[in-house]
């Protein structure tokens, strides 16, 4: 078999994975920026650290930790605190052209996905030039943009150790996504003490965000089904038993603890839990992808100006629907992982069961209502549906071939809360 693939030129599938450089866990890990930035080459003379940040984070006092470590190393700091939720790319442009006259050689996302986004879309414009629009799509990086140090605040959207970036474009009906090997963060620092000021909204989108990236990387098309790639240089590339692995860990994670975070902010066990889980979960979309729930999230997050994590959060149970005539097995894998459900259920039965505790651990976060609690009505599915299904990076990760009539079915099934 070997020898015939080589004699034909055939390309065998192969699942491949693209991480941080270095992953830093722990309470209090903050404190080693300074130490792990100067080991980057950032007490070289003439260089300095670019802290992209926002003001909520300042004033809740997690800036102050990060300024202290870098200045203990000797780092020369500068700090742009204009970062907002769902970064659009008015501001990664501004930030840029700030940036570009402190000349940084390292740029730090400290702060949720929206933060981390926006140093890499700096990194990126910085080594690179040009407008962001220029970059938005799979590999239109064309080489190495400045370091990037990441440091989450949120424990949800994996950005710290994901090849992506997403940025809202007002001048586009969809959310846009940077994807390339060259954004994944050379360091990682997660440190769950800087999740306990997270509001509860905020615990709960980006948890229910964490818990998408698990399951629809479960849910993936497998890497022997999907496109060979050549080059191996894809970072989305199916599902895989490195991406089983830790999603499954994830979802155990937040089957546990999410309810807890959310109820208790100061509960540091149930912090660290989500941490690690938005970590399992960003490695395990980084290789093998994201699905439906993440296509449609694209235009309806440009719609309704929602989180991220709350539209995911409606739109996964109506996934899970989709998916279970095919992923049965690992819907029911997910079922015993989350409340609501006995570990000796058999498949089928536990399979079914899977998207309404979804709905229910969701509910129990305050996300109730269905994609119309967001504004969205029934003359809004079929453009959005198109919309979706132009994203075909990872449309095509579907376990189940998608037409734009399915994609408005799932639209329809999400739309209202379940009856009863
Ligand atoms: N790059 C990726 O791989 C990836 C993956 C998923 C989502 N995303 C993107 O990430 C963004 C969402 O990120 P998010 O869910 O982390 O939220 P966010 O970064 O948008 O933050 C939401 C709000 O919470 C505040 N906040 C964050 N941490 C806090 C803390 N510890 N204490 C008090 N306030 C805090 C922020 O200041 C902000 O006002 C979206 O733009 C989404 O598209 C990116
Ligand atoms: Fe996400």
């Amino acid at each position: 078999m070997a020898a015939d693939l080589a004699s034909s030129g055939a390309v065998p599938p192969a699942w491949a994975y693209t991480s941080a450089g270095r992953v830093i866990f722990g309470r209090g890990a903050v404190h080693s920026a300074g130490q792990l930035a100067a080991q980057a080459g950032g007490t070289a003379a003439g260089s300095m650290a670019l802290v992209c940040t926002d003001t909520v984070l300042a004033a809740a006092g997690l800036l102050d930790p990060v300024l202290a470590s870098l200045r203990s190393s000797g780092l020369e700091v500068a700090v742009f605190d204009g970062g907002e939720p769902e970064v659009g790319r008015a501001t990664v442009e501004r930030a840029a052209r700030m940036a570009s006259s402190k000349r940084p050689s390292l740029l730090i996302g400290l702060g949720g996905g929206s933060n981390i986004d926006l140093a890499k879309g700096v990194a990126t414009l910085l080594a690179h030039g040009g407008d962001l629009d220029r970059y938005y799509g799979d590999s239109a990086v064309p080489g190495e943009i400045l370091p990037v140090m990441a440091i989450p605040t949120t424990a949800g959207t994996g950005s710290e150790v994901s090849p992506v970036a997403v940025f809202a474009d007002d001048a586009r009906r969809m959310k846009v996504g940077v994807s390339s090997a060259h954004l994944v963060p050379g360091w990682a620092l997660l440190d769950p003490l800087l999740t306990v000021s997270c509001p509860p909204s905020v615990t709960a989108h980006s948890g229910m965000d964490a818990l998408s990236h698990a399951i629809e990387a479960l849910c993936a098309l497998a890497y022997t089904d999907t496109e060979p790639d050549a080059s191996r240089s894809r970072a989305f590339c199916g599902k895989n038993p490195y991406s089983d692995t830790l999603a499954l860990e994830a979802v155990s994670l937040v089957g546990r603890s999410l309810i807890r975070a959310y109820r208790d902010g100061g509960d540091l066990q149930a912090r660290e839990d989500m941490m690690l889980a938005s970590l399992f979960a960003g490695l395990a979309f980084a290789s093998a992808g994201t699905g439906l729930v993440h296509a449609l999230q694209y235009p309806i997050g440009a719609l309704t100006k929602t989180p991220h994590g709350l539209g995911n959060a409606l739109l996964l149970p109506a996934v899970m629907r989709f998916n279970r005539p095919v992923r049965a097995a690992v819907l029911a894998q997910v079922g015993r992982r989350l409340p609501g459900q006995s570990a000796s259920r058999p498949d089928e039965a536990a399979a079914d069961q899977a998207p309404s505790q979804v709905a229910e651990l969701a509910a129990a976060l305050g996300i109730r209502g269905g994609l119309a609690a967001l504004g969205v009505g029934a003359a809004d599915i079929a453009p959005l549906a198109a919309d979706a299904a132009t994203v075909t990076r990872l449309i095509q990760l579907s376990p189940r071939p998608v037409t734009t009539a399915d994609l408005e079915a799932v639209l329809r099934d999400a739309l209202e809360p379940p009856a009863g």
